[in-house]
């Protein structure tokens, strides 16, 4: 089967196309026949040598990705949730190795649903490890309930764009960051209001918000705090929170931390009845063949993604 796999950390000329032999499946495996990946920058991260490249680098071949949407091959011998034929999507073996980028990946069953009959396998990839960390920060850590008001950065980005469609499913009163270039497009998701963080005073609107969830990390971490409700919470995804700010977050009262996202097809499931009810729904902004795989990357690199990069096989 075709496979892209990385020999050492690097730029984009490091997504190596090859050919290897299809996956075995353990007992309680299935094996999928992809039709879509998602790509996230978690991605780039482990392949220049960060992300999760140290949990995995020791395993060869290495093939980076998480997020698939395909049809079931044949199914392990302990397997009882799927049969050979269904359509399927997951986020595979986070944060582990998932072995996206090939023509077959072996997955758990137990970190699949699905694919609903009302979505393309594109929008499909699309909705797994973006989605699964919106789902998992907003209702299993932070358990957001109606009335509370939430502040989603980068919300126009691959998770703020599912968090801001949880937030309002969930009840809360929205508030999403981008550029002024995105502001249509988070106020299409069902943002109450919208904030250009370019040109915007955090330090002038203090104690504003229940929760803050935030995708940028650095400097942002410490103006999310600072907007945050005394006894509040602020969840920061890119990585930890540091010292100054774990102090700033105490004087507070505030509930400050970091998450990572876990596989886990029970929320799986969820999101897929969301997704088939139509009350979520992926923005895919570009779907590249899968032999631009290093042009979906240089795209996601830029920062400025609107939704998800998605590569189709
Ligand atoms: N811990 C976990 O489990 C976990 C899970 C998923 C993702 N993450 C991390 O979370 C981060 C975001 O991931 P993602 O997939 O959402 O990224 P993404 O799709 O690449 O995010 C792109 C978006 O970020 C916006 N943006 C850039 N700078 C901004 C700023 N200063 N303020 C507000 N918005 C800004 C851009 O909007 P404009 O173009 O309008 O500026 C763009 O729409 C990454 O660091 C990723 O690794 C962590």
């Amino acid at each position: 089967m075709r496979a892209i796999i990385i020999e050492k950390p690097g730029d984009v000329n490091q997504l190596i196309y090859t050919e290897i032999e299809r996956p075995a499946v353990l007992s309680d495996e299935v094996l999928i026949k992809v039709k879509a990946i998602s790509i996230n920058p978690v991605d780039i991260k482990t392949r220049t040598g960060n992300g999760v490249y140290g949990r995995i680098s020791s395993e060869s071949p290495l093939i980076l990705g998480w997020d698939i949407a395909g049809v079931i091959e044949s199914v392990g011998s302990a397997v009882t949730k799927f049969k050979s034929g269904e359509e399927v999507f997951g986020m595979v073996n986070f944060p582990g190795h998932g072995r996206a980028y090939a023509e077959y990946v072996a997955a758990p069953e137990g970190q699949l649903a699905l694919k609903p009959v009302n979505i393309s396998f594109e929008e499909a990839a699309a909705s797994t490890l973006a989605v699964l960390t919106a789902w998992q920060a907003l209702v299993k850590n932070a358990k957001v309930k109606a009335g509370q008001k939430v502040l989603i950065h980068a919300a126009a980005g691959g998770v703020g764009h599912f968090a801001v469609q949880i937030a309002k499913y969930l009840g809360a009163e929205v508030t999403g960051t981008s550029s002024s270039k995105h502001r249509d497009f988070v106020m299409s998701l069902g943002a109450d209001a919208h904030i250009d963080y370019r040109d915007y005073r955090w330090e002038r609107h203090p104690n504003q918000f229940d929760l803050v969830l935030d995708a940028i990390g650095g400097d942002n971490i410490q103006r999310s705090l600072v907007v945050a409700k005394e006894g509040g919470t602020v969840i920061s995804i890119p990585a930890g929170l540091g010292e100054a700010a774990q102090q700033t977050a105490e004087l507070k009262s505030i509930d400050a931390y970091f998450f990572l996202v876990q596989s886990d097809g029970e929320d799986m499931k969820q999101i897929a009845s969301l997704l088939e009810a139509g009350q979520l729904k992926a923005s895919v902004q570009e779907v590249f063949p899968f032999t631009e795989m290093k042009q979906a990357h240089l795209k996601l690199e830029t920062g400025r993604t609107v939704g998800k990069i998605v590569v189709s096989l």
